[in-house]
């Protein structure tokens, strides 16, 4: 008999390189203990040529099911027998699901974004104006579950301008009409207009870093999200709230993205608000 398959838990975990600092497994023993379900979920560090082989392993012993983080998103695409609609979209996958000998994958990460601004921040995205900062994995993770949401624009601002426009193709290609790429310099020429929701898809907060954009996009009644989030107020927040508007950080994206696999996994919808609030310290709304 296989190593996790001794007990009555079901098993899962998060691979990725580094994972020490990984909030998952206590976001899921909460949504378990708070749902009843009987889980186990541990980080998994995997080396960082060997991914496949991690996964194989986890599989062998019984695993039912993982999340996939840095570096490994795009990797775990590839490995998938089978791909949701958002994952393809995506171009990458955050959830899997060991099913009957085979590997099914999703990614979660836009539907939490939405589902963050939507429900626990209470801002609908229906008829607003967005602005998407950045073109890379994050940005197009967001992409389809932000266009599903029926904003009456998304502009998509990326400092390569040929990035914001492969994602305005994508987003066409799909009969979404309503996009538009944008480089930063582009955003500053373009009539003084704010954005209902403006939402920092690069990784510039990792460096400290603020995209250059300029303080008009901003208006009071604005809500900048940052999908980072840290112990303090990241840059790209404190520069948005400087300039006037609400902040939030991606400390909700990350518990909503949580629930999503869990509910994927499990078939029962955690109550986030409760785990969120146990997260929570400071800085957003
Ligand atoms: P991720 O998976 O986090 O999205 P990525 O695919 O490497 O990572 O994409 C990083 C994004 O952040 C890109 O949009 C990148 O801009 P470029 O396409 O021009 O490379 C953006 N980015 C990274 N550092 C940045 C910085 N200091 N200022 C502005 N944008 C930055």
């Amino acid at each position: 008999m296989s190593v996790l398959t001794t007990t009555n838990i079901d098993h899962y975990c998060v691979f990725g390189n580094p994972i020490h600092h990984s909030k998952s497994p206590l976001i899921h023993a909460m949504f378990a203990e708070q749902t009843g379900q009987v889980i186990d979920y541990q980080t998994r560090l995997a080396p960082l040529d060997g991914f496949v082989e991690t996964v194989r392993m986890f599989i062998a012993e019984g695993g039912r099911g993982a999340n996939v983080t840095v570096p490994f998103k795009l990797e775990a695409f590839t490995l998938a027998n089978q791909l949701s609609q958002r994952a393809q979209m995506a171009g990458a996958v955050n959830t899997l699901s060991f099913v009957d000998g085979k590997i099914i994958a999703d990614n979660t990460d836009g539907i939490g974004l939405v589902r963050d601004i939507t429900q626990n921040a209470a801002t609908p995205l229906r008829g607003k104006r967005v602005l998407l900062l950045g073109a890379g994995g994050a940005a197009r993770g967001a992409l389809l579950p932000l266009l599903q949401e029926q904003p009456a624009l998304l502009t998509i601002a990326n400092r390569t301008l040929s990035k914001a426009q492969e994602l305005q193709n994508v987003a066409q290609a799909l009969s979404f009409a309503d996009v538009v790429a944008k480089s930063w310099q582009q955003l500053d020429e373009a009539s003084k207009q704010s954005f209902d929701v403006i939402i920092n898809a690069t990784s510039a907060s990792l460096q400290s870093e603020v995209p250059p954009i300029p303080a008009h996009v901003f208006a009071s009644t604005s809500l900048a999200y940052d999908m980072m989030y840290g112990d303090t107020v990241t840059s790209f927040n404190r520069y948005a709230q400087q300039c006037g508007a609400k902040t939030r950080d991606g400390l909700g994206m990350l518990i909503e993205q949580a629930a999503e696999a869990f509910f994927i996994w499990r078939g029962v919808r955690p109550d986030t608000t409760r785990v969120l609030a146990h997260f929570r310290t400071k800085g957003s709304v």
